[in-house]
């Protein structure tokens, strides 16, 4: 007799998907510039590039560097603004049946991240929003929410008051306490944490004495950042009740496991799509046959079950 499949579903703040596997904000563009290499609706989700208020240019180049086993960037969250993805690209994505969009929502000041909520608000296919209160490569706003309790509990209260749907709040690791953090978040109403987003960092090019980036500081992410988020993501969760999605570093199966295994609901694959784009949708398949493997009869009873 042929084994029952695994069941893949997972669910957080009345959602559910048909896999863990999420794309990370920032590595899988608007979501829909991979609908022909990777099957969108296979996936668990994605999440969209951050959206501002404002369409950005973001910073100057070299923006993005390869590091051992992880990348650096300094994209500065260019992004064609709310307006231009509400009506260039969510149509197109609305089109795909079973595909599940996570709107990652930024802003310099409380006032633009609650502009761009209230913007999405009115549109439709939009599954959440994954407020970004932590990105380390713009000179002011971003991270500075992400690493003063005070500031992320004003950030989150407000954007939760003004939210229609989901509110997935970003944490940065860029903090000593991330349970500190993730207490704050969940205290001013968050349905859900992410963490990590990447770590602040510096290359220098010894040969010219610079910097290898021209915003001199980028974010850290790959390999290189996982077993830290793991970490975090282990605290984070014994620190709330809400659900995790953890990332940093996933590139396999496996480590889709560990990131569960330490407490996440669900995983975000971010850098590992700039290796191999279809990474999302080969983890998905891999984390399945693992499953079945390992007689995982459902995926979600991985979530927080490592032995101690
Ligand atoms: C090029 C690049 C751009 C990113 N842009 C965003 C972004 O716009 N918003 C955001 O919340 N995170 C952004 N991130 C962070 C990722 O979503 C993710 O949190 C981080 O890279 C760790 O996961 P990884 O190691 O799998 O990449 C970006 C990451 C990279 C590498």
């Amino acid at each position: 007799m042929k084994p029952t499949a695994p069941d893949m579903r997972v669910r957080f703040a009345g959602l559910e998907l048909r896999n863990p596997i999420i794309a990370a904000s920032g590595t899988f563009g608007y979501g829909i510039e991979f609908n022909e290499i990777v099957a969108l609706n296979r996936i668990g989700g994605f999440v969209v590039k951050g959206l501002s208020r404002q369409p950005m240019a973001g910073n100057k180049s070299p923006r993005l560097i390869e590091t051992a086993a992880g990348m650096l960037n300094a994209i500065g969250l260019q992004n064609i603004g709310v307006q231009g993805f509400i009506e260039k690209k969510l149509p197109e994505l609305n089109k795909i049946p079973g595909c599940v969009v996570i709107a990652n929502v930024f802003g310099y000041a409380v006032e633009d991240y609650i502009a761009v909520i209230a913007a999405l608000n009115d549109a439709e296919g939009v599954a959440a929003y994954e407020l970004n209160a932590s990105c380390p490569n713009t000179s002011h706003g971003g991270m500075v929410f992400g690493t003063d309790p005070d500031l992320l509990y004003d950030l989150v209260r407000k954007a939760k008051a003004a939210s229609q749907r989901p509110l997935i709040v970003k944490l940065s690791p860029n903090v000593t306490s991330i349970s500190l953090m993730a207490r704050a978040a969940q205290d001013a109403g968050a349905d859900v944490l992410s963490l990590v987003n990447t770590f602040l960092a510096l290359s220098i090019d010894v040969e010219t004495r610079r910097p290898r980036i021209a915003n001199m500081t980028g974010g850290l992410s790959g390999p290189a950042i996982k077993p830290i988020a793991v970490r975090m993501v282990y605290e984070a969760s014994k620190a709330v009740r809400i659900p995790i999605l953890g990332m940093g570093g996933v590139s396999s199966a496996e480590d889709a496991v560990e990131f569960m295994l330490a407490g996440a609901t669900a995983v975000q694959v971010g850098t590992a799509n700039y290796a191999d784009p279809r990474a999302t949708e080969n983890i998905a398949n891999g984390l399945e046959k693992w499953c079945s493997q390992h007689n995982v009869a459902k995926v979600a009873d991985l979530t927080g079950a490592m032995q101690i």
